[in-house]
């Protein structure tokens, strides 16, 4: 007998973060960050000088990960901790999120990391937010949703969210990004991003948090 898991999958951008955090709390279970997993990959390769195709050395590098996650106060993201250092605002920046969409191509590197995201199912349950939670990480999970907004509408959430933390950029050059980054991570061979065929679809767009995650509690009551 297994703990139940939830498994919430979709592109960058589409709320999944901030409605994972307030799913776990409402549920009082685990979250896994799937996506911290890859960015922490890209992060510790360029620190310890290694090129970001150079798989042989990304998968050491995803093996031998030195990372954890300490609970903050509710609302918070978890802190995450790389050997010893705080790295939570550097593994959101665009940069590492690019760099973790290139890793994250890599089948063998997805590999080193499948049992360690696998180990986060335990009691009560976990919610598991990524791109392939429902499809190869846990794919008997009984509940399964598949979040998405538009592209121009996720480039606008990401926008205000900067603007807010005082950073100054351009709506289209943030479109354009997310746009590169969708295709690379629905186009790849490895573990594609794409519903599992059970999966529940949300489109967030023009839906507000609250109305998102009642729709996630009504999908989590089936698991
Ligand atoms: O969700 P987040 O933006 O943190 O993920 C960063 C990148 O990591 C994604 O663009 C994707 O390429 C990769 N990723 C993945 N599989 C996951 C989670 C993230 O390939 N389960």
């Amino acid at each position: 007998e297994q703990a139940p898991v939830i498994t919430v999958d979709g592109p960058g951008g589409s709320g999944k973060g901030t409605v994972t955090q307030m799913l776990a709390r409402e549920l009082g279970w685990h979250l896994l960050d799937s996506g911290a997993l890859y960015r922490l990959t890209a992060l510790a390769a360029m620190r310890q000088g290694v090129a970001l195709d150079n798989e042989s050395e990304l998968v050491k590098v995803a093996a031998s990960l030195d990372v954890s996650f300490e609970p903050t106060p509710p609302g918070e993201p978890a802190r995450v901790i790389l050997a010893g250092e705080d790295v939570t605002s550097e593994i959101r920046t665009e940069t590492c999120g690019d760099n973790a969409s290139k890793v994250a191509v890599i089948q063998s590197v997805r590999d080193a990391l499948l049992q360690r995201q696998r180990d986060f199912r335990q009691y009560p349950g976990l919610v598991a937010d990524g791109r392939d939670m429902g499809t190869v990480v846990f794919p008997n999970a009984p509940a399964k949703i598949f979040l998405t907004a538009s592209a121009e509408e996720r480039a606008r959430r990401r926008y205000n969210q900067l603007k807010e933390a005082g950073v100054d950029v351009n709506i289209d050059a943030l479109l354009e990004e997310i746009r590169v980054r969708d295709e690379r991570d629905m186009n790849r061979s490895a573990a594609p991003l794409k519903p599992a065929d059970d999966a529940q679809v949300i489109d967030s767009t023009g839906l507000s948090i609250k109305e998102v995650l009642d729709r996630c509690m009504a999908v989590a009551g089936q698991a």
